[in-house]
């Protein structure tokens, strides 16, 4: 069953300032709630009824959003940084206050971040027992061979502490200065595409997400821009596809 929320809390949780700044301006009379003045913070609402104004402005509601950004190079995983741009920092249109990325993408590689504030999806998608797959297109100094590939599927011995799970390997371009590889894990370890090529002798140079689960980066998007996803890209994550 939906859950009442105050209405500092739902303001606030909608960008509409800090829960300070917000407690202030109702007390002084700028929130109406289906017409009402109401001048108390601790007032409940209910999100999927209710019809809120703020300053003068109606508020629309949302409880859960979902983006796919094409993440750019120099732009960081995170929801605050002191020194970089962060992924967040790019999705301008956003309305909760709330939103992370699923996961990490290395400062230096690019392609589909998801940014959303559903706990639970994240929760989904990263969790090492679901062993979601994502697809890394890669750029790699040193010849890729069929060796490899058959070294990636039978599960790589990375180093000492990291074994990883068999990977499929495809090889799109291979000459001995450099080769273009798209690589499919199911686990997401620290810099894992990287590393799992360093141990077999090779430097990643140029690293792009272009899948997870069941979700493409929508090649229209170019680097940094982002679109919310689709009912049925939703869905079809959530039923873990
Ligand atoms: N593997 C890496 O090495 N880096 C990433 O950003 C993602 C996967």
């Amino acid at each position: 069953m939906e859950k009442k929320i105050r209405l500092d809390k739902y303001l606030a949780d909608l960008n509409y300032g800090t829960r300070s700044e917000i407690k202030a301006n109702i007390k002084k009379g700028q929130a109406l709630v289906n017409g009402e003045k109401i001048t108390s913070s601790d007032y409940k609402v209910l999100p999927s009824q209710d019809k809120v104004m703020y300053m003068g402005e109606d508020v629309s509601y949302v409880d859960k959003e979902y983006y796919m950004l094409n993440k750019p190079q120099n732009v960081v995983s995170a929801t605050r940084d002191d020194k970089y741009q962060t992924v967040l920092d790019l999705i301008d249109q956003k309305k909760r206050k709330d939103l992370f990325p699923v996961g990490r993408l290395d400062i230096d590689t690019e392609g589909l971040l998801i940014i959303t504030n559903d706990g639970m999806l994240s929760h989904q998608l990263l969790s090492p027992k679901k062993h979601v797959s994502k697809t890394y297109f890669a750029k790699v100094a040193g010849k890729v061979t069929k060796e490899h590939i058959s070294l990636f599927k039978e599960g790589l011995k990375v180093d000492e502490e990291f074994q990883a799970l068999p990977a499929d390997l495809v090889i799109k371009e291979s000459s001995e200065n450099e080769s273009e590889i798209l690589l499919t894990i199911c686990e997401g370890k620290f810099h894992q595409v990287k590393r799992m090529f360093e141990a077999i002798g090779c430097k990643v140079t140029y690293l792009k997400r272009i899948s997870m689960g069941s979700l493409k980066l929508d090649e229209a998007l170019k680097l940094g821009e982002y679109r919310p996803l689709t009912k049925e890209e939703i869905n079809l994550l959530k039923e873990g596809k």
